[in-house]
């Protein structure tokens, strides 16, 4: 089997659902279930003994020892973070203590498991940390984009928790020859994202009538990349990717923010016309720090595993907001007074 943290996340419940579609191999998950994650987006695995859902911390080391050594995976594909740039503005303990020092614990675990086992499972076996190209920092809009080799330069606490987890992961190969893969993947998008992030928020705002909230000029630039395009990414690299090496992931798709959101405005009104969302934009005070462009360098990935995404910008849009059309009592029951709360605190006006 493998072991999946922060499986009932974003990412890590589409990658769960897809790997259980295209797999037998049983799948153990490991969550925390902060405000970001949630059960809901494992519903349908719910009578399928292959899927083992444990709520737990990846900083707690006894609950990691036993899991490891009660299962015996074969590899351990790492989503568990703190995600959101503006949440680490706001609050960044919470983001060292998961996405560092969580790290860490998850990797000391591993690296006592990993030594036990017999030379042939030690060649085997794999760790595969899910990164992002935020720890590059941010481009001026003629430079080239990201590549592996690209200096670290992260600007957000969010960014810089990411970026010690990626040294922390490259060091425990380095060191202790723990076989790991890194890949750092651009701005994802798709069904069961929380409405925090850029695209689902405009989706739930817009379909309620309120104000889509673009920070700054809105010319700020993210490659985007349909989330089952990354899932499918990581299943590749886990299965073809060299010990050691990093992969960058990215979608082909840079964009700027008002761009995606007019976008999003015409396939909502293809796909529920009868309000002007375009008319709902409205221009807020900008993200502190915020990065103005990023773009990702995936020829590697091309090169070395074959993989490339499938799903266009306009493609993927179009189904995810059909998703969230589709689905709206998983809205109603993420849209809770946590999220409120946190609506209330990132909008405010000055
Ligand atoms: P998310 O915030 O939607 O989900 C994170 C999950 O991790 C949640 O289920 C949460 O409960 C769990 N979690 C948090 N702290 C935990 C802890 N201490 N122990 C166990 N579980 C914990 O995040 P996401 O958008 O799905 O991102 C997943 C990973 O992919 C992250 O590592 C993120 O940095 C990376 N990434 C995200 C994007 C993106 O665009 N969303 C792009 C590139 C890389
Ligand atoms: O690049 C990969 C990263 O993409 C991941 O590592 C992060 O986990 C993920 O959250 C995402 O980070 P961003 O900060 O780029 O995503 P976000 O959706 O928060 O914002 C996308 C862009 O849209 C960014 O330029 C800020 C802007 N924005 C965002 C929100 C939430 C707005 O203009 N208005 C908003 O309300």
């Amino acid at each position: 089997m493998i072991l999946v943290t922060g499986g009932a996340g974003f990412i890590g419940s589409n990658f769960v659902l897809n790997w259980l579609a295209q797999s037998a191999e049983p799948v153990l998950n490991l969550d925390k279930l902060t405000y970001a994650g949630n059960l809901g987006n494992l519903a349908a695995l719910k009578d399928d003994a292959r899927h083992v859902f444990v709520r737990g911390d990846i900083g707690d080391g006894a609950v990691l020892t036993r899991l490891l050594n009660e299962h015996q995976p074969r590899a351990i594909v790492h989503f568990a973070a703190e995600s959101h740039v503006d949440r680490s503005i706001h609050g960044p303990a919470e983001f060292i203590q998961t996405n560092v020092v969580g790290t860490f614990a998850l990797l000391e675990a591993t690296r006592a498991y990993w030594s036990a086992l017999s030379e042939n499972a030690q060649k085997a076996f794999r760790f595969l940390h899910v990164s992002t190209d935020e720890v590059y920092g941010s481009l001026g809009a003629d430079d080239p984009a990201f590549s592996e080799t690209t200096p670290y330069a992260p600007n957000s606490p969010y960014s810089a928790s990411k970026a010690s987890s990626d040294h922390l992961v490259r060091a425990y190969h380095h060191t202790y020859g723990l076989p790991v893969l890194t890949t750092n993947c651009s701005n994802n998008y798709g069904p069961r994202q929380f409405p925090e992030k850029l695209i689902p928020l405009m989706i739930v705002n817009a379909l309620a009538g309120k104000p889509l909230p673009v920070y700054g000029d809105g010319q700020n630039v993210r490659d985007w990349l349909y989330v089952g395009d990354h899932c499918a990414a990581i299943r590749a690299v886990l299965e073809k990717g060299i010990s050691g090496e990093v992969y960058n992931i990215g979608g082909n798709a840079e964009m700027k923010n008002l761009d995606v959101v007019h976008t999003l405005c015409n396939v909502l009104s293809t796909l529920r016309p009868g309000r002007d969302y375009a008319s709902q934009i409205t221009f807020v005070k900008d993200r502190p720090g915020h990065d103005r462009r990023y773009a990702i360098n995936a020829d590697k990935i091309r090169r070395d595993i074959g993989w490339q995404p499938v799903e266009t910008f306009e493609s993927g849009l179009t189904q995810t907001v059909r998703w969230y059309l589709d689905n709206e009592s998983w809205l109603t029951n993420i849209t809770s007074k946590a999220y409120q709360q946190w609506i209330d605190l990132q909008y405010a006006r000055p």
